[in-house]
């Protein structure tokens, strides 16, 4: 055990070097959450904020969750992705848009090999997303929505016509497989979920979470709101944890790797 001071730095003994200062900058932070080299398959990282009482949401968005350094690795873990994977639901309470990138970060992208903006890809089996919202209309780069056949043919159609990529699914659900095989399909192995609880408890369910990135935001909320994963039962992940870094208004941010059965293709972000 060991008591956290109101600093900023790096658990000590994470076979992480960090800086004798304390101080975390923006490059330490890219190089802190950058996703394992080489990777063979879509690598799944998660990123949440949770309040201490570990609510998800406050009035139904997670903006008011939010702080600072939230932010900033929220940003961080955008500009490194190939793809943000997100929910419906996310989408339609969240009214999501494309992710926004400067152009300095862009030039980051550039160097490092990847596309300028990452596209960002949605899980839905209903459809029921609205063609006019923000997804499809302010974004520069047309969303992928991984859907089913058997929703509606005027809403797929509608969100085809709205420029939206369309992946179809010949189920009444998008089982998890077909989302991995989507997203080697189009290329995208950096993948950073977003949310929300539905589709974080389904991939955990199906032993595809690799990584998790949560942020304890510094205040106890109680109200309705839920956790950051649902699934119809309690599945055990035994994760590991990378670092944990504290920042001066209280948040934590913690990032946590699945640790693997010896020999099934663990990749230690520590290493990193
Ligand atoms: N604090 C945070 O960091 C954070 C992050 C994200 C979200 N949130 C909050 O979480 C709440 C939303 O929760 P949620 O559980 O509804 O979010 P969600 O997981 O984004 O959305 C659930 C919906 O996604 C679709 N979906 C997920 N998995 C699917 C699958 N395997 N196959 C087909 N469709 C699938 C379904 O959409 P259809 O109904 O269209 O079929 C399902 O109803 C909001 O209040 C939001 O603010 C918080």
């Amino acid at each position: 055990m060991r008591l956290l001071d109101i600093a900023t730095y790096f658990t000590p003994g994470s076979g992480t070097s960090y800086p004798a200062d304390g101080v975390v900058d923006l490059a330490e932070l890219r190089r802190l959450y950058a996703y394992p080299d080489n990777l063979t398959a879509p690598w799944i990282r998660t990123n949440f904020v949770s309040s201490i009482d570990g609510a998800v949401s406050a009035d139904g968005v997670s903006s008011g969750l939010g702080t600072p350094s939230d932010k900033a690795v929220f940003d961080v873990l955008r500009t490194l992705a190939d793809a943000v994977l997100v929910g419906a639901g996310t989408v339609r309470s969240e009214n999501y848009g494309g992710v926004r990138l400067t152009k300095s970060q862009q030039s980051q992208r550039i160097d490092a090999g990847l596309v300028p903006i990452p596209p960002v890809v949605v899980v839905t089996a209903s459809a029921s997303i609205d063609p006019r919202s923000r997804l499809l209309t302010d974004t520069e780069v047309p969303p992928t929505i991984i859907t089913t056949t058997s929703a509606s043919a005027k809403s797929r159609s509608a969100l085809r016509e709205a420029g939206a990529h369309m992946i179809e699914v010949e189920e009444t659900t998008v089982p998890t497989s077909a989302v991995l095989a989507a997203l080697e399909e189009l290329g995208l192995r950096r993948v950073l979920c977003e949310g929300g609880p539905g589709l974080f408890g389904t991939l955990l369910a199906d032993d595809c979470v690799d990584e998790l990135c949560l942020t304890t935001s510094p205040n106890l909320l109680a109200g309705k709101s839920g956790r950051i994963a649902h699934s119809n039962a309690s599945v055990f992940h035994r994760m590991k944890r990378i670092h944990v870094l504290a920042d001066d208004d209280g948040t934590l941010l913690t990032r946590w790797v699945r640790v693997r059965p010896a020999g099934t293709g663990e990749v230690s972000g520590a290493e990193k």
